[in-house]
C-alpha cells in the first residue's frame, strides 16, 4: 500500500476531525463498548474511509470514532484487522500507518488475551510490556518506506515504558490492580492447544492472543510510542481442564466493561 493511499485516508479522516489528537486508541475483543461513551463523536465507518479495510471479526463494530473522553480527543478504533479474517498484514499496519500521518504521537491498543500465566484470573488486566512474535509473519516485509522509517529498526523498547508507567499510575489511582507481562502472538482463529500454550510459557509468555502485535511492530516502525493492555478473559489451553470458547471471551471482557472504561478513562486523562 502506497504512501499516497495513507495520505488519502489520512485526508478523508481530517476534513471530519478536524485535528488529530494526540492518542489514538484500538479496542480489542468486547471492549469496543468504550466508543459508545465518547462525547460529540465523529463516526466514520471503515468502508467509507479510503482503503481502509472492513473488520468481520465478532465483537468489532469496524468504524472510527473521534471526539472527547476525561477531557481529550481521541481517535479510537472501534474494531480492529486481525490477519485471521485474512488480511494482508500491510492493510493491518494501513490504519496505523495513518494515524501517523494524521499526526497522532501515541497508539493505546487494548485486547482480549489468554492468560498463560497461572497466577492470573480471568477479568484481569494486563500492561504489556513486551512481546513475542510465534507467527513468522511481520507487517513490514517488503519493500520499506524510508519516509516513514527504517528498513531495520529497534524493538527493545517497543512498548513505551514512560507510558507502562503512566497505566500503572492509572491503576493505582483507581485502585485496580494490574499485571504486566509478555504477549504472545499466535495468529489464530483456531485457540492453541495445551502443548503451545506450555511451550509459550518456556518461553516467557505470561499471555497469548491473536492481535496486537502487527500494529505494535508497525507503529514502532513509524515512530508512534505504544501502550498495550490485555484484559485476560480466559486461562489458555490446557490450564483448566475445560474448552475455551469465543463467547467466553466476549463475555467477561464485556463484563470487566465498568472497569476497564475507568482505566481507560484514566489513562487517557494522564496521557493524551
Ligand atoms: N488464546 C488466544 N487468543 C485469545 C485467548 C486465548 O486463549 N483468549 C482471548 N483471546
Amino acid at each position: 500500500m502506497s504512501a499516497s493511499m495513507i495520505v488519502e485516508a489520512a485526508d478523508y479522516i481530517r476534513e471530519r476531525t478536524g485535528p488529530a489528537p494526540r492518542m489514538a486508541l484500538v479496542l480489542g475483543s468486547g471492549l469496543g463498548g468504550l466508543a459508545e461513551e465518547i462525547e460529540d463523536p465523529v463516526i466514520i465507518p471503515y468502508g467509507e474511509i479510503p482503503h481502509f479495510p472492513a473488520s468481520t471479526a465478532p465483537g468489532h463494530a469496524g468504524r472510527l470514532v473521534y471526539g472527547g473522553l476525561a477531557g481529550k480527543k481521541v481517535l479510537v478504533m472501534q474494531g480492529r484487522f486481525h490477519y485471521y479474517e485474512g488480511h494482508p498484514m500491510e492493510r493491518i499496519a494501513f490504519p496505523v500507518r495513518t494515524f501517523k500521518a494524521l499526526g497522532v504521537e501515541r497508539l493505546f491498543l487494548t485486547n482480549a488475551a489468554g492468560g498463560v500465566d497461572i497466577g492470573f484470573v480471568p477479568g484481569d488486566f494486563m500492561v504489556i510490556t513486551d512481546h513475542i512474535n510465534l507467527t513468522g509473519q511481520n507487517p513490514l516485509i517488503g519493500p520499506n518506506d524510508d519516509a516513514l522509517g527504517s528498513r531495520f529498526f529497534d524493538m527493545t523498547k517497543a512498548y513505551d515504558p514512560g507510558l507502562a508507567d503512566l497505566a500503572r499510575q492509572a491503576g493505582k489511582d483507581l485502585g485496580l490492580e494490574l499485571r504486566q507481562g509478555v504477549y504472545a502472538w499466535f495468529t489464530g482463529p483456531s485457540f492453541e492447544t495445551p502443548a503451545e500454550i506450555r511451550m509459550a510459557r518456556v518461553l516467557g509468555a505470561n499471555a497469548v492472543g491473536m492481535s496486537t502485535v502487527p500494529e505494535v511492530i508497525a507503529a514502532v516502525h513509524c515512530g508512534l510510542k505504544v501502550l498495550g493492555i490485555s484484559c485476560i478473559t480466559n486461562l489458555a489451553a490446557g490450564i483448566l481442564d475445560q474448552p475455551i470458547s469465543g463467547d467466553e471471551v466476549l463475555e467477561i471482557s464485556a463484563r470487566r466493561r465498568p472497569e476497564f472504561s475507568a482505566l481507560v478513562r484514566r489513562i487517557v486523562e494522564l496521557g493524551a
